[in-house]
């Protein structure tokens, strides 16, 4: 079990364009994987791009069965996504908070789109192609956006809508990254 650490905003890697995966399958991209695993699951994410730690790849995962930080959050499948394509249904556009693991103790209201069909490979190569909305398509994006350097910081629309936690939902009990 290897916890890596997350790299956290204004670290330029977290800024680049990530390189595409071409070889799957491969002792490397497991180890990759299983680091982000645990690393996602040490922080209590709901999911991580392996930007967060410092590898500029395309590959995120994501999976909320229930998550103490998204307590009402729409259940979403443990996913390996490499190499994504996301293509938006429709211009339906929903507001919601997010928190990331590179922007500790903070939350904000991003805009996303609501419908959000994605198509990539998992770690052996088999083809994900999905058709998804709300929470789900919101997870998706967020953690794509790190694959292009995209912050959800830099989605925010209203930042007055953009905090800390505890000042925010003071009293409520939301862990602080
Ligand atoms: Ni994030």
């Amino acid at each position: 079990m290897t916890v890596r650490s997350v790299l956290r905003m204004g670290e330029p890697l977290l800024l680049e364009k990530a390189q595409a995966i071409t070889q799957f399958d491969s002792p490397e991209l497991h180890a990759l994987i299983e680091d982000m695993q645990d690393t996602m699951q040490a922080m209590n994410g709901a999911g991580i791009a392996a930007p967060q730690i410092g590898v500029s790849l395309q590959v995120v995962m994501f999976g909320v069965a229930s998550n103490p930080r998204y307590p009402t959050a729409e259940q979403v499948p443990d996913t390996v996504l490499i190499n994504p394509t996301l293509n938006f249904i429709g211009d339906e556009v929903e507001d919601d908070w997010e928190g990331c693991l590179s922007v500790p103790g903070m939350r904000g209201v991003v805009p996303r789109f609501v419908r959000l069909h994605y198509t990539g490979f998992d770690q052996y190569g088999n083809v994900i192609d999905r058709l998804v909305s709300g929470f789900h398509a919101r997870v998706v994006q967020h953690e794509c956006d790190h694959l292009d350097g995209i912050l959800y910081p830099m989605r925010i629309t209203d930042l007055s809508q953009f905090g800390f936690i505890d000042v925010l939902f003071p009293g409520q009990d939301i862990q602080d990254d």
